[in-house]
């Protein structure tokens, strides 16, 4: 007994760091996502300061809100999946996995189920909101009711440290980090609370479709996807919403709402100046010219192809590459899957120890229990 709690204490010393984050399968990826999240995945994989990382396709959370579309789930998994893959996520390094094949995330949602209010769900931000985009004010679904429960569960069954995912999570880290602190007070110390880690490029936070609209979104066709082909990006950027006021070549222009600057805010470095448009040293120099006018939206959006073009070509044969072993992707998938189950029973297994349910292995309460019942005659 005192040997496992010292062991664990070593564990805790030694105070590994793992990722975990994840993505519902409701849709094909776009910059949207890449820039909010798959390139920095990319280079914190890459970084080698993590010792696991966990990317999770969060397809049972998908069903919380798509429980009468199966079939979408089903049929984004790969898509999700080749996205990853085509981003430069390796598999060598980071386990990829499908939710809904780890049981152990569910049985742990129905524990720290016990350690949350339905109005502490209902002050959740982020499920007041998509309760209202999804109109479900009239009768919410449990299960997507509970998701941050279940959010929490994914978090901490892989005892993440680090969360790394858009602002609109926020909510559901905060309320994880509380579940965890009450699991821990009340039970003991079984879980690891995890930190939230944004994007630093703020025009990375979120970039607005190619309509000037505030998000990218499927519903509004306003998406560029890491799939499309290099004529869909074409002719997608050079019909992108800019300065309405900006009509002629010799008017000043604004760069503040500009979706085309937003985009090269993001994206844009002093690299592709000097490769594309070597007129210019930078993009504050760019954006001077369009502020004083004389600077067409054309040049500026060839300029904003370019660079799309050049983040976009190397996942662009990487997605050919893999989308010609499809059956090697699910293998992927499958083998990232098996090795996320073990993690996750593990820690089950601490939870179950802290909450004193795992009866058969607790030789000290059979031992009581049986000294309860023996008639000494
Ligand atoms: N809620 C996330 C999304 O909508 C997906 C997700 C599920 C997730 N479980 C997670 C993200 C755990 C981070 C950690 O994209």
């Amino acid at each position: 007994m005192s040997n496992s709690s010292s062991m664990g204490n070593d564990k805790k010393n030694n105070n590994p760091k793992i990722i975990l984050t994840g993505d519902r399968p409701t849709g094909r990826l776009h910059l949207g996502h890449y820039v909010g999240s798959l390139k920095r995945r990319v280079e914190l994989q890459n970084s080698g300061e993590f010792d696991k990382i966990f990317i999770m396709i969060a397809d049972a959370q998908a069903l919380t809100d798509n429980a009468d579309n199966p079939e979408k789930v089903r049929q984004n998994i790969i898509e999700v999946a080749l996205d990853y893959l085509s981003c430069g996520l390796d598999p060598s390094k980071t386990n990829i996995f499908i939710q809904s094949q780890i049981p152990q995330l569910t049985e742990l949602t129905f524990y720290y189920m016990n350690l949350v209010t339905v109005s502490r769900l209902q002050r959740n931000p982020t499920v007041k909101s998509e309760i209202q985009m999804r109109n479900f004010e009239a009768s919410i679904p449990v299960g997507f009711f509970c998701y941050p429960i279940s959010q929490a569960a994914d978090i901490t069954a892989f005892k993440a440290t680090t969360v790394p995912v858009g602002e609109d999570q926020e909510p559901m880290i905060e309320q994880c980090r509380e579940i965890v602190r009450k699991f821990n007070s009340v039970y003991g110390e079984a879980l690891v609370e995890p930190e939230i880690l944004l994007p630093d490029n703020k025009a990375c936070l979120r970039l607005p479709g190619t309509d000037g609209k505030a998000k990218m979104s499927k519903s509004l066709g306003n998406c560029i996807y890491l799939s499309d082909t290099p004529e869909e990006v074409k002719k997608k950027v050079m019909s992108m919403y800019t300065d309405p006021n900006h009509i002629q070549v010799s008017d000043p222009g604004q760069v503040e709402g500009n979706t085309v600057f937003t985009y090269l805010d993001a994206f844009s470095s002093d690299e592709d100046f000097a490769e594309f448009l070597p007129d210019y040293k930078n993009l504050d120099e760019l954006k001077d010219h369009y502020r004083r006018g004389g600077l067409g939206d054309v040049k500026v959006k060839k300029f904003l192809l370019n660079v799309i073009n050049k983040e976009l070509e190397p996942i662009r044969a990487r997605r050919h590459e893999y989308e010609k072993d499809i059956p090697e992707v699910y293998n992927i998938l499958k083998k990232g899957t098996e090795a996320a189950y073990a993690v996750a029973q593990d820690t089950l297994n601490d939870v179950k120890a802290a909450m004193k349910i795992d009866y058969f292995n607790d030789a000290e309460l059979i031992k009581v229990q049986s000294e309860k019942y023996s008639r000494t005659e």
